[in-house]
């Protein structure tokens, strides 16, 4: 009976390091909790925790998060549009606003029936994109619902597959090289036409005879440093970092600082695997390599 004293002493310590560590997350899986439709209303559908978002040959669609966020995890859990959905692009990303945004983009590139959906990452720092990468997937996306996240912390950003990391882009700032880690962003996804470029380079055009194009979403999960509006900019980005004085935040925890030894394997898995092309790789495009491509070892 003695050692309950300790053991309750214990939990009492750990319940308020969990309040600490929890201070600004959020975690959810409605979308109507953490999301808004920002345009094209009517081109949604909820079926209980499902949320379709349609493409026609008269809008696409679009969605925000409600709050702005530093730092964390995001996902999203995708089915994407079923059958001929070439021409179609599906994107889910984060980004900041205004001429030097950051910005890191899942676009899921549509095909004609049976053919594969590839998937092009981006990242933008201080407004320079450039930065593709594609890859197509070890499933069919358009068959069951896969979970999409991206991982934000100071040291890195970690684009996950059904929790597979597929990149990573790492902070080189020692090397003098820009890392996004002072602006807010929101999330983001959309579904509209883009058949003057997505699908085998822009060869294959929309059928409009097989609209509508439905994406479907669940499981939307956000546990990040939410950034109120009105709070000011510098107090958000006090607040949300470890050295701003907040402790806990479990995305700065050590182990969160680089891949794990089993997720560098499952990267190299990808990259060997299922990657189709690296901007890093494009002697054409990028005659003298993109300077981070010399560092990112990954
Ligand atoms: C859009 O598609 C519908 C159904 O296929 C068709 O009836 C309509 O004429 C089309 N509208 C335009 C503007 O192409
Ligand atoms: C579509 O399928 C073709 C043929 O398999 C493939 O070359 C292409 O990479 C696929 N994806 C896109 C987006 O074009």
């Amino acid at each position: 009976m003695a050692s309950s004293i300790p053991i309750s002493m214990g939990s009492l310590v750990l319940g308020v390091f969990i309040a600490f560590a929890m201070v600004g997350s959020v975690s959810s899986s409605r979308f109507d909790e953490l999301f808004q439709p920002s345009w094209a209303l009517d081109h949604f559908a909820y079926e209980g925790e499902l949320m379709k978002m349609k493409l026609d040959n008269y809008s696409g669609a679009g969605f925000s998060s409600k709050s702005k966020y530093m730092f964390g995890k995001v996902s999203i859990k995708i089915k994407l549009v079923e059958g001929d959905s070439a021409g179609t692009v599906t994107a889910f990303y984060m980004s900041s606003e205004g001429p030097y945004h950051n910005e890191f983009d899942f676009e899921f590139l549509g095909n004609t029936t049976g053919e594969p959906y590839l998937v092009q990452t981006n990242v933008y720092v201080n407004g320079v994109g450039n930065r593709e990468q594609r890859l197509n997937l070890w499933f069919d996306p358009t068959k069951d619902f896969h979970s999409y996240s991206l991982l934000w912390n100071r040291r890195q950003v970690v684009f996950l597959v059904d929790e597979t990391p597929v990149r990573v882009h790492s902070n080189l700032e020692h090397k003098g090289i820009p890392y996004p880690k002072d602006q807010s962003m929101g999330v983001y996804s959309s579904i509209w036409n883009a058949d003057d470029w997505a699908t085998q380079g822009g060869r294959v055009k929309t059928d409009w005879s097989h609209a509508p194009f439905i994406a479907s979403y669940t499981g939307f999960e956000i546990d990040a440093c939410e950034c109120p509006e009105v709070v000011a900019a510098v107090d958000n980005i006090k607040r949300c970092s470890a050295a701003g004085g907040e402790k806990g935040y479990w995305w700065d925890e050590p182990t969160m600082s680089e891949l794990s030894l089993h997720q560098s394997h499952q990267l190299q898995w990808v990259r060997a695997n299922h990657m189709v092309y690296d901007y890093c790789k494009d002697t054409s495009r990028f005659p003298v390599a993109p300077v981070e491509c010399l560092h990112h070892h990954h």
